[in-house]
């Protein structure tokens, strides 16, 4: 069952401090899926929460680059479109830019133009939410387009950090 599922799941992501720096504890989604059980588990687990939760999504949408371990076989279950939200400089062709403030300096997320039109239904899916400074920008890049992002589904929250203030509605099964 559900409950069972996530305790599984959260076993076998391991985690590690003061990585990449210190004061930074990471959880390493890799160590899960490197499990082909666990793989199977954690598709169940997203594919129900989006069927039930989000059954109107038109897009599944990744965020560069643990974002898309998810996107492709979500969206190939599922029959809907898998779109990429990539760092600056990545996709070739027309793209929509959304530049965001980080501690030190900041970055740019891109989206190619042609993929989006006005009203279209959004999930965003990522590994991990922390400050939520990805995700936020990555819903703002979307709604600039005219996207209507229905909310976002990642596997483990950092909840200490408050990411998920701007957020329509985050779905996570761990944190
Ligand atoms: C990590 C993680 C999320 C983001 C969360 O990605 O995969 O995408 O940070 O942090 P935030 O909520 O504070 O924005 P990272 O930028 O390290 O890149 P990667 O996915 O390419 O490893
Ligand atoms: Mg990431």
């Amino acid at each position: 069952d559900y409950e069972n599922k996530v305790v599984v799941l959260k076993s076998k992501i391991k985690s590690f401090p003061d990585f990449p720096k210190k004061g930074i504890l990471f959880w390493d989604i890799f160590s899960a899926i490197s499990d082909g059980n666990i793989c199977k588990l954690l598709q169940s687990l997203l594919v129900d929460c989006i069927r039930t939760k989000f059954p109107d999504v038109e897009a599944v949408v990744g965020l560069e680059s643990r974002g898309f371990l998810f996107s492709f076989s979500l969206a190939s279950e599922l029959g809907i479109s898998c779109l990429s939200v990539r760092k600056k400089g990545k996709l070739p062709g027309d793209v929509i830019s959304y530049e965001y403030d980080l501690e030190y300096g900041s970055d740019t997320l891109e989206i190619q133009k042609d993929k989006i039109r006005p009203g279209l239904k959004c999930l965003l899916v990522d590994d991990l939410i922390a400050t939520g400074g990805s995700i936020t920008a990555a819903t703002k890049l979307l709604q600039t387009c005219g996207a209507k992002v229905l909310g976002c589904l990642v596997i483990i929250e950092l909840k200490s950090l408050k990411g998920r203030e701007n957020i329509p509605e985050v779905f996570r099964y761990i944190g």
